[in-house]
């Protein structure tokens, strides 16, 4: 006698054996026309076939499930499927299309995934020159802890210009200053993105007057099409300025950087969305055209350490950008790093104060930030935010009596001109974004970048794929999606009654707290006088801030890192 265990046990065999047993019914009960067919005219086989369509349709759909049922019982790679041999399946089919039916159907306009709906709307909306305006009032609970706003004045000043919120970025020791509007395209690679990308990317820069980073990868043909400004970045790897055996070229490196599309030099230390971690570019992806654009050989497997080989202290950083601004020519020379352990920084202070060498300029990079792939534990567990990692750069920049003379940069998750405000207040003067220029160029966050099978064509190297991104129609859409932006920070800016991004501070943005309070960034922000870590009479602001912080100053030697 079978328990009913063992009958629930055998249900799930169901599926299954109904395909059988349908298919069995269909070969030996049903007239598929098998007698009927004339295998010497085309013409009357078609017909008898015509004629028994759909009986063929339904024969063919069941004995595809039982011969599938026999290889799901046995491969041995998924158990599901040996347990649930056809009806397993479905499990697989939801998992496939869960990310759609999230973000279609369940994903609400406000949920960070990682960017919300409302975000990739603004940005779909602002690139394709749609109204941006929303009626009926906001959808934002203004009473939430966590909410900020910026207050408006009674005096109105009229909107700035876009053409008049740049800044210029290079110090005393630069002689090829560059005028950087505040918006720009941070570092992608070409190889994380497609050709069609970059050169919508890099289009989209040249019609609308802003910088375009062209990521570790080196500057490819695609950079240099159409002659938009490019921030060309040096990674470990050295890619574009790079021995055989992978160390800094200089050689290699000034006949690059000395061309005029290539405004300003960015050494990456690290980047929010895996800092500390190399990368391998494997030999398959390693295409004739990157192995040119990277100087690397075609088809072997490409390593970018964790680490430079050019410098290995704080002083050596210092002497390699004073060595980069002069085998460019004199451009502005900076870094990007994403925050991590703070004495390393405060080391990176005292570098730039024992040699007197200082960078034109520093990007911030949040542990926010994204990538083309990274492991799950750099995105989402190393590395300082944004607005922690900005305040902290930006005061102690301030406490060396520095600040004045370095420009800084932030990215992380920035779209709005209320972000860019924000990122302002906590002390930038420019902001990037990498993924909101990806929506501009028709991203749907669809989070396949490294999977070779991006839907749009922004994140792939496949040919086909990337066929359907048009480099013309997206560059405009890039254009507008700037344009329209620095519009809106101006908008705000006036009526802030303000008339640049550099006159925001922290005093301008408000924060409901716990309970109902409401306090201005600045009031939990860290601040030091100018000068105050020269002296070491910073140190207990430092401490006060965060304990353990002063001391960390006073521990950090410009001569090595720890
Ligand atoms: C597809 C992709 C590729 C990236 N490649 C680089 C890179 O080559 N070098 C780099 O410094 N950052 C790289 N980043 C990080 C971005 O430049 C940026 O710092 C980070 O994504 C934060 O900006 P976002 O929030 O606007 O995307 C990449 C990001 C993405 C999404």
């Amino acid at each position: 006698m079978l328990s009913i265990q063992s009958v629930r046990s055998l249900a799930r065999f169901i599926p299954w054996l109904a395909s059988i047993a349908i298919t069995a019914i269909y070969l030996f009960e049903i007239n598929l026309g098998w007698a009927e067919l004339d295998w010497r005219s085309t013409e009357l086989l078609l017909k008898t076939f015509l004629a028994h369509l759909y009986d063929w349709i339904l024969f063919a759909f069941f004995l595809f499930l039982s011969l599938l049922g026999i290889r799901d019982l046995i491969q041995s790679k998924h158990a599901l499927l040996r347990n649930y041999p056809v009806i397993g399946h479905i499990r697989f089919l939801f998992e496939n299309i869960r990310p759609e039916i999230r973000q279609y159907l369940i994903e609400s306009d406000q949920d960070d995934v990682p960017f919300s709906r409302n975000s990739r709307v603004l940005v779909y909306q602002r690139s394709k020159n749609l109204a941006d305006t929303q009626a009926f009032g906001s959808i934002e609970n203004e009473y939430r802890e966590g909410y900020q706003w910026i207050n408006h004045s009674m005096a109105p000043v009229h909107h700035p210009s876009n053409d008049s919120l740049r800044i210029t970025v290079g110090g005393s020791a630069c002689s090829q200053p560059y005028s950087l509007s505040i918006f720009n395209i941070s570092a992608m690679s070409f190889g994380a993105l497609s050709a069609n990308a970059i050169m919508a990317l890099n289009k989209g820069a040249k019609l609308g007057g802003f910088a375009h980073d062209t990521g570790e990868g080196s500057v490819s043909p695609y950079h240099e099409r159409y002659g938009g400004d490019l921030i060309w970045e040096i990674g470990t790897g050295y890619f574009g300025c790079r021995t055989d055996d992978g160390k800094f070229d200089p050689v290699k490196f000034a006949a690059t950087a000395q061309r005029s599309q290539i405004k300003m030099i960015e050494i990456k230390l690290s980047q929010g969305a895996k800092p500390g971690h190399g990368g391998l570019l494997p030999g398959n992806k390693v295409t004739p055209e990157i192995a040119l654009t990277r100087g690397i050989p075609v088809g072997k497997d490409c390593d970018s350490p964790a680490a430079h080989s050019a410098f290995n202290s704080p002083v050596g950083l210092m002497q390699f950008i004073a060595e980069l601004r002069k085998l460019s020519g004199g451009k502005p020379v900076g870094f990007k790093l994403c925050v991590g352990n703070i004495q390393e920084w405060f080391s990176v202070i005292k570098a730039m104060l024992s040699t007197g060498i200082r960078p034109d300029f520093i990007v911030v990079d949040g542990s926010e930030g994204g990538t083309g792939a990274a492991p799950v534990e750099f995105t989402d567990h190393i590395g300082t935010p944004l607005r922690e990692a900005l305040q902290l750069v930006n005061a102690s920049l301030v406490g060396a009596g520095l600040r004045d003379q370095i420009r800084i940069g932030a990215s992380g998750k920035i779209i709005s001109a209320f972000d860019i405000l924000r990122v302002c207040a906590l002390g930038a003067d420019w902001a990037n974004s990498a993924r909101g220029f990806m929506f501009a160029l028709g991203c749907i966050q669809s989070r396949s970048c490294n999977t070779d099978r991006c839907p749009t064509g922004v994140a792939t190297q496949d040919p086909y794929r990337q066929h359907a991104l048009d480099p013309m129609d997206k560059s405009v859409r890039v254009a507008n999606f700037h344009r329209n932006t620095v519009s809106a920070v101006g908008a705000v800016l006036g009526a802030a009654g303000l008339s640049h991004t550099r006159e925001v501070t922290s005093d301008h943005i408000l924060q409901r707290g716990p309970m109902e309070t409401v306090e201005t960034l600045s009031l939990r922000m860290l601040k030091l006088p100018e000068g105050a870590l020269l002296d070491d009479s910073g140190v207990a602001l430092l401490e006060q801030y965060a304990p353990g912080l002063g001391a960390r100053w006073l521990n950090a030697t410009a001569a090595s890192w720890h």
